[in-house]
């Protein structure tokens, strides 16, 4: 079966997902490793790679976001088991050894208390009794600070858009901000301007990877240019800027 995401095109073959090889994907692995010995569950088992080079990893079972499961996805016990799993999974990450030699796909940011998952949204998590339960797609991990992955976090789960375009789902300021403050409540992170400034710093550096990653001629980055991606996450900032401090308050 093919599974197709926003960037990768996936196969399961026999029960086991089969991921297009990258130069961090050695990396990705190893840490894979270090999460299931850490104990932490819902996370992809590292399996090697396929003879023609592929990378494997586990199926992770649960209701993944489509059309079809958009609401779902927007309840408050997912955002508060959101919150929850990515503690969960930060806290996983600290001791973590990094493999030395291999890359991570961005370069690490200061200061690296944990590893970022980068990516962390409805869109790579599965749910069972509509809770996250699963978290996928590491592709994009690297160190850097919580708060650069709460701050994607939150824009994606509250989610903190000036328009349903992008999410799917119409939420207003109001909501947005209870929502917000549950999730930096249960994650255990201040609420203020400066997290907001950090979606902005966020998004920011979303807009560049893709501009960067099209030019360099990667076809799914330049579809979403073309379908106006990029200009959806600068009304998303021109948003948070105007309303950052009705949001904290
Ligand atoms: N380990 C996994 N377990 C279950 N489903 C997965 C897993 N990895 C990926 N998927 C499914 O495949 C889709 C595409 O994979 P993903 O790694 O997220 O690609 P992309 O980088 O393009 O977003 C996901 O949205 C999800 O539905
Ligand atoms: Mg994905």
């Amino acid at each position: 079966m093919e599974l197709q995401g926003g960037v990768n095109q996936l196969s399961l073959i026999d029960g086991v997902l089969h991921r297009p090889r990258h130069s961090w994907s050695e990396q990705v692995q190893s840490f894979l490793h270090h999460l299931h010995r850490a104990g932490l569950k819902g996370v992809p088992r590292p399996l090697g790679f396929a003879p023609d080079g592929r990378e494997r990893v586990s199926y992770l079972p649960g209701l993944t976001l489509d059309q079809s499961t958009i609401k779902a996805f927007y309840t408050d016990r997912v955002l508060i088991s959101a919150a929850r799993f990515l503690r969960q999974f930060h806290d996983a990450s600290v001791d973590y050894v990094e493999l030395e030699g291999h890359p991570w796909f961005e370069t690490p940011l200061e200061p690296a208390e944990v590893i970022c998952h980068n990516d962390f949204a409805p869109y790579n998590c599965a749910l069972k009794k509509g809770q996250v339960a699963g978290l996928f797609d590491f592709d994009t991990a690297s160190p850097g600070p919580r708060r650069w992955d709460i701050a994607y976090a939150v824009y994606r789960f509250c989610p903190l858009s000036a328009s349903p375009t992008g999410s799917g789902i119409s939420i207003n300021l109001d909501e947005q901000r209870r929502r917000l403050h549950l999730f930096c409540q249960i994650y255990g992170t201040n609420i203020d301007l400066a997290l907001i400034r950090l979606v902005c710093s966020r998004l920011t550096a979303l807009v560049n990877l893709m501009l960067r990653e099209a030019a360099a001629g990667n076809e799914a980055f330049s579809s979403h240019i073309a379908a106006g991606h990029d200009k959806l996450y600068q009304a998303d900032i021109a948003y948070l800027n105007q309303h950052g401090e009705a949001l904290i308050n």
